[in-house]
């Protein structure tokens, strides 16, 4: 069998994770990646399933993958992650060409599932037993822990990874289907992490980012007393070498007092805070099980300027929860408004199939109204996004140089790239000129132009000091 692989992953960072974690998998299993589904023999999509209109986009790529199938059907396609998890013989009636199914639990046994197929034994399904179909404790198991030796190679970058502390959520937000796919919440071994993040360092990793879907509720129940996540940090800090340190996403019940100060304290620790807050509305937050109101919500945000100086807060906005009145959407836009975020995600609000939303409440708000709320709630956010980042032109900034511009179209003799993009320590884009052996480096850069998105600027070192 030849072994070609290609990987399209959608989705969120643990998505882009489990993506790097598979492939490297499978490279140690002798395959090699190549960049277009056209020259593989093994296509994976790992997929999201938080809103339809990211499951909608996967099955008409499978529709689309048909024909390829039925002309070589040699050709291995499979669906990985939360889709596969939500759907499972589903996606094999809907698209009869797939041959792999696995859930996020059980990434670990592709290589194994991808012989199988080749081996002429049909398709393969693997997902994890459903919250509602076991003990929890067998349910949890099924869900087993997959961050196995990770690859450098198949990292965007030497210099950056992202590193799991958990599992799973159960927070039970009624519009999420999170809880469904991704299954029990279960915290990794406080060790377990620590050395993890220690051969990254050693391997020249300048940034780490610690992802949970509830990061902030990290416990670590096996040592005595057990590990929060302001104390993970403080041991994470003290890895001679590593610069910076991120977690995502925080829910704003445990944003603690503790894990305030940590961030203010800890040197790496960036001074960037990813909080959603949904709904500036208590009655849809009430509905939406939030568990906090929008006065302990703004509380919280004020401790978190008042103890830390300069830091940057992000959140995610749903508009148009079912019930969701114009008073409702206006006291969302005003929690934008005096709430000043760096960015926001603003997502239209998508019923999912098996959530406490879809079941129990009408998706009463028109499609048309969810696009006005969502344009205008944008509209606010990218002026106080803009005016955000306009006081930074004419400063200098630390960047952590991450590789070429997405967008750039300036280009050296040799093809290249010269339009570098990285970011600053709050997480912030910043675009500038030069030389690729950059990439990897935290250097100054003195902002020149902003936008609500990007920061613009150019080296301050002089030329000699950089590398030719
Ligand atoms: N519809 C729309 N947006 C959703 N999100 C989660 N579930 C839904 C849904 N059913 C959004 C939330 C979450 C982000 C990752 O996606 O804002 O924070
Ligand atoms: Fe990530 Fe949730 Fe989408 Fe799964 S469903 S990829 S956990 S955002």
């Amino acid at each position: 069998m030849s072994k070609r692989l290609y990987v399209e992953t959608v989705g969120c960072q643990m998505n882009v994770l489990d993506s790097e974690l598979v492939t490297a998998g499978l490279l140690q299993a002798g395959f090699e990646l190549v960049d277009s589904p056209s020259t593989a023999d093994t296509i994976l999509f790992n997929t999201c399933s938080v809103r339809e209109h990211a499951e909608d986009k996967v099955y008409s790529a499978l529709g689309r993958l048909k024909r390829v199938k039925d002309r070589h059907p040699q050709k291995i396609i499979g669906v990985i992650g939360c889709m596969a998890q939500k759907d499972g013989r589903r996606i094999f009636r809907r698209a009869p060409h797939v041959d792999l199914v696995v859930g996020p639990g059980q990434l670990g046994r592709i290589p194994e599932l991808i012989r199988r197929v080749a081996d002429g034994e049909g398709p393969q399904m693997e997902v994890s037993l459903s919250r509602d179909s076991a003990e929890p404790r067998k349910v949890r198991a099924s869900f087993q822990q997959y961050d196995p030796g990770r690859d450098v190679s198949v990292r965007p970058g030497p210099h950056q990874a992202m590193v799991r502390i958990m599992f799973g959520c159960n927070n039970f937000c009624a519009y999420c289907i999170v809880p469904k796919v991704r299954g029990p919440e279960q915290s990794r071994p406080a060790d377990e992490i620590v050395d993890e993040v220690r051969r990254l360092v050693d391997q020249g990793c300048l940034e780490v980012t610690l992802l949970g879907q509830t990061v902030n509720g990290y416990r670590d129940q096996g040592a005595e007393p057990p590990v929060r996540l302001a104390d993970l940090l403080a041991r994470l800090d003290r890895i001679e070498g590593l610069r910076r340190l991120k977690f995502v996403t925080n829910h704003p019940r445990h944003m603690t007092t503790e894990l305030i100060e940590a961030v203010r304290d800890l040197p790496s620790v960036s001074p960037y805070l990813h909080i959603p807050a949904q709904s500036g509305s208590n009655p849809i937050l009430k509905r939406m099980h939030r568990g906090y109101t929008v006065e302990s919500y703004r509380e919280m945000l004020s401790q978190i300027r008042d103890t830390i100086p300069g830091v940057a807060i992000t959140s995610d906005f749903i508009v148009g929860f079912p019930g969701e009145t114009e008073e409702d959407y206006r006291r969302t836009a005003d929690l934008v408004r005096d709430a000043r975020f760096k960015n926001s995600f603003i997502f239209k609000y998508s019923p999912r199939p098996g959530t406490k939303a879809a079941e129990q409440f009408e998706d009463d708000v028109s499609d048309e109204v969810k696009r006005r709320r969502n344009n205008d709630l944008l509209a606010i956010q990218n002026a106080i996004s803009l005016e955000d980042n306009r006081p930074l032109v004419g400063r200098e900034v630390e960047v952590l140089v991450e590789g070429p511009s997405k967008h750039s179209r300036k280009r050296d003799a040799s093809g290249q790239s010269i339009q570098l993009a990285g970011r600053t320590v709050d997480d912030r884009i910043v675009v500038f000129d030069g030389p690729r052996d950059l990439v990897g480096r935290i250097l100054p850069i003195r902002i020149e132009k902003a936008d609500s998105f990007t920061l613009f600027g150019s080296t301050t070192e002089p030329p000699g000091a950089l590398p030719e």
